[in-house]
C-alpha cells in the first residue's frame, strides 16, 4: 500500500477527466460504484465526491491489477495508475466492429482510464443499502450508516454547497466591514423564547449552564463594547419539538449592526442573499431586478394568509368576514351568531378581536368536489378544527352542499360572496372562533389546496425564488391564559418611537421594528432593531410584568450595559439549514446537515443521548428521576 499515498500521489478527482485528458499518466483515488465483469476485461465505476470515472481492469496490459480487480466490489476503498483513453470508437471484443462507447450522462463519460496498477485501501461488508442517488429505504436505516449515506451523491452535492455559501457568506459579511467574533454555547438560562438545554456545571454543584439559543445578548454586547458591525456562523440549540424544518442544533447566519436602521441592515442582507444563490449557482437579478425584496405588513400577512410566513408563489387570500358579519348580526347563521353577539356586547374589541371569521374561495376553475371538501376537513379536524363549514356559490349568489344555506339571510350571503369576490362555481370555504387558532387552520388550508391545485411543487422550490420581507409587527400579543401581555419576540425590539406613549396605555396597538425573511413560506430569518434606551426597555419590561427587581435579575448584565453608552443598533439571523434545505429543493432539512438528529431528537448513529454511569451523576450533584436510568 505504501508505493500509493507516499509515492503514487492522486492527480485528479473523479469527475475531473475530459477529452482533452487522453494519453494522461493518472492517479486516481475512490471508491468502487459498480462493477462490471465482461469476460476478461472488468469494468468499475470509481467514485469519489467530485464524480465518476470508468476505469478497465484489462488481463492483457495489466494482469495483478486485473486480479486484484476480480476481487472488488461495492464501497471497497481503491486506488489505481492508469493512463487516460478515449472511449469513442473501439473496436468490440465480442463482434470485432468499431462502436461508440461514449456516456453522455456522464461529464467524463468520453474518457475511461486504462489501469496500469491497483491497490486495496480498504474492503467493505456488504453495505446495509446500495450507495444509489435515488434510494428507497428507510430514514432510520440511513442515518445509522450516515457515513455511508454521506456517499450518495445529493448528500455530497448538499454538503458541498453548504460550503461554497460558508465561503461566500464570510466574503460578502468581511467586505461589508462585519467581525468574524465567537461568543460562548455555555451560557446563564434566560427565560423566554425557546426552551433551552441545560448542562450541570460540576464545580458549582447543583447549578447549569444553558446552551446558548442563539447569539442575541451577546452580539448585542459586541456593540456596546464598539466592534461596530458583528457576524459569525454559529450552532444554536434549542430543545424544541422538531418538524421537517426545524432540529435542535442548527446553524445561523448571525449578524448586527451598529448605528444602522431597519432599511440598512435589509439592503445588507439582501446583498447576502444574492450572494448566498449566486455561491449555489443562481443569478437573482433577474427576478429581483431591483436588488431588493419585496415587504409585507404583518397585520395584513395575518390577514390575507393566517401566517407571518407566507408561501406567495400562489395567491389564494384568506377573506376576514368579522366585521361584516357582525355588522350583519351574523347573517342568520347560527354558528356566527354568537360570535356577532359577543362583538356587539362589547366583550371585544374591533381592532383585537379574540374570536375572528374567515373565509377562503377554491375557484371554480379547481373543480373541486364534495370529496376533495371531505377530505379537507379531516386536516382541519386534525389541527382542531370543529369542522369545516362550506358553501358551493350556485347561479344567481344562491348556495348549494351547504348547511348554511338554509339560514344564511340573503343580504348576509349577498355580502359574503361580494366580499370573498365569489364565483358560480366557486366553493367558499370558512372558519371561525379562536383567532389564533382560525389563522392557523386557514394557513393550513391554503397550503393543501393550493398543493392540491398543483400551485406549489411536492418539494423542491420548482425555479421558484419567493423573498419576501414580513415586517412591523406587534411588539406584545396577549396571552390569554396567563391573562397578560406577553412579547411576540423578545423584549429587547424597538417600538416604534410614535407607539412609545402607547406602552402603557394601549400595549396591543405598538409596532415594532422587527421582521422575518420569508422564502417559500420557510421563515429563514428573523430580526430586530433593538431596543437601546434603557428607560424605554424598563417600560416595556413593567408592560409585561417583569418587576425592575425582576428584570435586574434576569438580564441584569445586558441592562446594565445599555446604560453605558450603548449605540442604537441591530440585527438578523439567517437560517444556514432551512436556506440549504431550499436550495437543494430538499422537504427534510436533515437531508442537508451532515449529522442530523432524528425527529425524537436522538443520534441515531451513536447512539446519542444515552446512559450515564451513576458515578458520573453523583460527581454533578444529580440524581435521576427516569425510570430506566
Ligand atoms: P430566530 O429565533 O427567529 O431569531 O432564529 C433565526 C432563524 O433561525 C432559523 N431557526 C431554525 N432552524 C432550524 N432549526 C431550528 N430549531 C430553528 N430555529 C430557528 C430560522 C429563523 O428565522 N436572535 C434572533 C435573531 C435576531 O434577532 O437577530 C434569533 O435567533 O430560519
Amino acid at each position: 500500500m505504501a508505493r500509493f499515498i507516499d509515492e503514487l500521489k492522486r492527480t485528479h478527482h473523479a469527475g475531473a477527466l475530459r477529452a482533452s485528458d487522453i494519453d494522461q499518466e493518472v492517479v486516481l483515488f475512490g471508491w468502487v460504484d459498480s462493477r462490471r465483469d465482461h469476460g476478461s476485461i472488468i469494468f468499475v465505476d470509481l467514485r469519489d465526491r467530485e464524480g465518476i470515472t470508468q476505469i478497465v481492469f484489462d488481463p492483457d496490459t495489466a494482469p495483478e491489477a486485473h486480479t486484484t480487480a476480480e476481487a472488488l466490489r461495492s464501497e471497497w476503498c481503491i486506488g489505481v495508475r492508469g493512463r487516460v483513453r478515449s472511449r469513442g470508437m473501439q473496436r468490440s471484443r465480442k463482434t470485432g466492429e468499431m462502436v461508440s462507447a461514449t456516456n453522455p450522462n456522464l461529464p467524463t463519460g468520453e474518457i475511461e482510464v486504462e489501469v496500469l496498477e491497483a491497490t486495496v485501501f480498504g474492503r467493505s461488508e456488504t453495505p446495509p443499502f446500495e450507495v444509489l442517488e435515488q434510494l428507497e429505504t428507510k430514514e432510520e436505516l440511513r442515518l445509522t450508516h450516515r457515513y455511508l449515506d454521506l456517499r450518495r451523491a445529493p448528500l455530497q452535492r448538499a454538503l458541498m454547497m453548504r460550503h461554497r455559501v460558508n465561503q461566500a457568506t464570510r466574503r460578502y459579511l468581511s467586505d461589508a466591514g462585519c467581525l468574524e467574533l465567537e461568543t460562548p454555547y455555555l451560557v446563564k438560562y434566560t427565560p423566554g423564547g425557546a426552551r433551552n438545554f441545560l448542562v450541570p456545571s460540576r464545580t458549582s454543584a447543583g447549578k447549569f449552564y444553558a446552551l446558548a439559543e442563539s447569539p442575541q445578548l451577546f452580539k448585542q454586547l459586541f456593540m456596546v463594547a464598539g466592534f461596530d458591525r458583528y457576524f459569525q456562523i454559529v450552532r444554536c440549540f434549542r430543545d424544541e419539538d422538531l418538524r421537517i424544518d426545524r432540529q435542535p442544533e442548527f446553524t445561523q447566519i448571525d449578524i448586527e449592526l451598529s448605528f444602522v436602521n431597519q432599511d440598512d441592515i435589509f439592503r445588507l442582507v439582501e446583498g447576502l442573499i444574492f450572494a448566498l444563490w449566486e455561491a449555489a449557482g443562481v443569478d437573482l437579478h433577474e427576478l429581483y431586478p431591483s436588488g431588493s425584496f419585496p415587504r409585507l405588513d404583518f397585520e395584513e400577512s395575518m390577514r390575507k394568509y393566517g401566517n407571518d410566513k407566507p408561501d406567495l408563489r400562489f395567491d389564494l387570500p384568506h377573506v376576514d368576514l368579522t366585521g361584516l358579519i357582525v355588522e350583519h348580526g351574523g347573517a342568520g347563521i347560527p354558528l356566527f351568531t354568537p360570535i356577532a353577539e359577543r362583538f356587539q356586547s362589547g366583550e371585544y374589541r374591533a381592532d383585537l378581536p379574540a374570536e375572528i371569521i374567515k373565509a377562503m374561495v377554491v375557484p371554480a376553475s379547481a373543480q373541486f368536489s364534495r370529496a376533495d371538501g371531505d377530505r379537507l376537513e379531516k386536516l382541519a379536524r386534525g389541527m382542531g378544527a370543529g369542522g369545516l363549514a362550506r358553501a358551493k356559490v350556485g347561479p344567481g349568489g344562491e348556495w348549494t352542499q351547504s348547511p348554511l344555506a338554509k339560514s344564511v339571510t340573503p343580504e348576509g350571503r349577498a355580502a359574503i360572496n361580494a366580499a370573498c369576490g365569489a364565483q358560480e362555481g366557486d366553493v367558499i370555504l370558512f372558519q371561525f372562533g379562536k383567532a389564533s387558532m382560525v389563522h392557523t387552520i386557514m394557513a393550513n388550508l391554503r397550503l393543501a389546496v393550493g398543493k392540491q391545485l398543483g400551485l406549489i411543487p411536492e418539494t423542491g422550490h420548482g425555479g421558484q425564488w419567493n423573498f419576501l420581507w414580513v415586517v412591523n409587527p406587534p411588539l406584545f400579543e396577549y396571552d390569554d391564559e396567563a391573562g397578560r401581555w406577553a412579547a411576540a419576540h423578545h423584549a429587547f425590539t424597538r417600538p416604534f418611537d410614535e407607539h412609545v406613549d402607547l406602552l402603557e396605555k394601549d400595549p396591543g396597538l405598538v409596532q415594532c421594528y422587527r421582521y422575518d425573511l420569508v422564502l417559500n413560506g420557510f421563515e429563514i430569518g428573523g430580526g430586530s432593531v433593538r431596543l437601546h434606551d434603557p428607560e424605554v426597555q424598563a417600560r416595556v419590561f413593567r408592560t409585561l410584568g417583569i418587576s425592575d427587581a425582576e428584570a435586574e435579575e434576569k438580564f441584569g448584565f445586558l441592562l446594565q450595559a445599555l446604560r453605558f453608552g450603548a449605540p442604537p443598533h441591530g440585527g438578523i439571523a439567517l437560517g444556514m439549514d432551512r436556506i440549504a434545505m431550499l436550495m437543494a429543493g430538499t422537504d427534510s432539512i436533515r437531508d442537508v446537515i451532515a449529522y442530523p438528529k432524528t425527529q425524537k431528537g436522538t443520534d441515531l448513529m451513536t447512539d446519542a443521548p444515552s446512559n450515564v454511569a451513576a458515578a458520573q451523576l453523583t460527581e454533578l450533584s444529580i440524581t435521576s428521576v427516569a425510570p430506566n436510568s
